[in-house]
């Protein structure tokens, strides 16, 4: 089952013309059950127009300032993040679930440690909480970021990367990318690609010397990072990636064709969640587990419902099911039987699936 904190809004401001900054008033009893990682996601819900909206964002404070702080940017159309960035005031109360995620390594206080991350755009949250806590814990580490935005106007977090750069001076090192407006190194401009990763690893990034790379942004532009600087010699299991959910492509959408052909109409369901089962058969009209458990009465976890956040994730214990998209399970989750619900198809008359995992 998935829990819900009624928390209230300490503080809220405009961080640019269309991305807010909330920070939550987690009280002292609630401590324990949100301590959170560098990188980790809060899940907030709000009932909208009727609706059970439920979004995740990422921390952008470090745990070490003992600090709840989330940037929301107002996305065209978008139900919450609408109402966050027009509505939401400090003194609101909003459900919070408990910080998850996987987007963050340990901190190791004894090494030094050489860190690059890039970031696009509303990717740089989890970042901050990253790069925060790495210099802060690590005080013989360094960090390099490569930050792309539209304008200078639209940086988000602008101020407070510049006063990490005074505070961890040589130790941390910005380097703004911008598409919409032309400044003198032509390198600086317009959008990664191959050749401009190709140069970065050559000259600003020592890859021999490189501990790890985080990697947060729509899809094209993380797995272009993380090939070129493969290419370039930076070992897989060094490079580190959160998904920013951006559509799908055509490729996607015709594999989600196909899994859709396999589809089992009116599959008997069994959910176990918290020790409990809970059967329904499901309805036509829906095509996966977690609407139609839903639909049938079930509460249970989910956020983004674009198979990238991994709250709905649940093991099949029997029967099976084909995932329209997978973006937050690695290849051993898969092989684990592990799939996210808000995408997993039922493809045979039976399914049990377990949420305690
Ligand atoms: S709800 Fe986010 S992956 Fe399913």
């Amino acid at each position: 089952m998935a829990e819900f904190y009624n928390i209230q809004v300490k503080d809220i401001y405009k961080e640019t013309k269309d991305c807010s900054v909330v920070t939550f008033d987690i009280p002292e009893n609630l401590y324990e059950v949100f301590r959170f990682k560098q990188g980790q996601h809060l899940t907030l819900r709000k009932v909208i127009n009727d609706e059970d909206v439920r979004r995740s964002y990422s921390l952008c404070s470090s745990p070490l300032d003992q600090e709840w702080k989330v940037a929301i940017k107002e996305i065209p159309g978008g139900v919450f993040s609408t109402y966050a960035n027009t509505e939401l005031k400090a003194g609101d109360t909003l459900e919070i679930g408990a910080p998850s995620g996987h987007f963050y390594i340990e901190t190791e206080p004894e090494t030094s440690k050489n860190h690059i991350a890039f970031a696009a755009g509303s990717g740089i949250t989890p970042m901050l909480s990253i790069i925060k806590t790495h210099l802060i814990a690590e005080p013989n580490s360094t960090f390099k970021l490569f930050y792309l935005n539209r304008t200078v106007k639209s940086i988000i977090f602008k101020e407070e990367i510049e006063q990490l750069k005074n505070q961890f001076f040589g130790r941390f090192q910005v380097f703004y990318f911008l598409t919409k407006e032309q400044r003198d190194i032509p390198l600086l401009n317009g959008r990664f690609n191959a050749e401009k990763l190709q140069v970065l690893s050559k000259t600003f990034i020592d890859i021999e010397d490189t501990n790890s790379c985080f990697i947060c942004g729509p899809q094209d532009m993380i797995f272009l990072i993380r090939d070129e600087l493969e290419k370039a010699g930076l070992d897989k299991g060094k490079i580190h990636y959160e998904l920013f959910f951006s559509g799908n492509s055509e490729e996607e959408n015709k594999h989600i064709a196909e899994v859709l052909e396999h589809k089992v109409e009116g599959t008997d369901v069994t959910i176990i969640d918290g020790g409990k089962e809970f059967h329904f058969i499901m309805e036509d009209e829906y095509d996966n587990i977690l609407d139609g458990a839903l639909a049938a009465g079930a509460d249970l976890p989910f956020a983004c419902k674009g198979g990238v956040c991994s709250t709905c994730k649940c093991e099949v214990k029997e029967g099976t099911v084909e995932m329209k998209v997978n973006y937050a399970l690695d290849d051993k989750e898969v092989a684990r039987n592990l799939v996210l619900s808000c995408q997993a198809v039922p493809t045979s008359e039976k399914v049990v699936v377990d949420f305690d995992v």
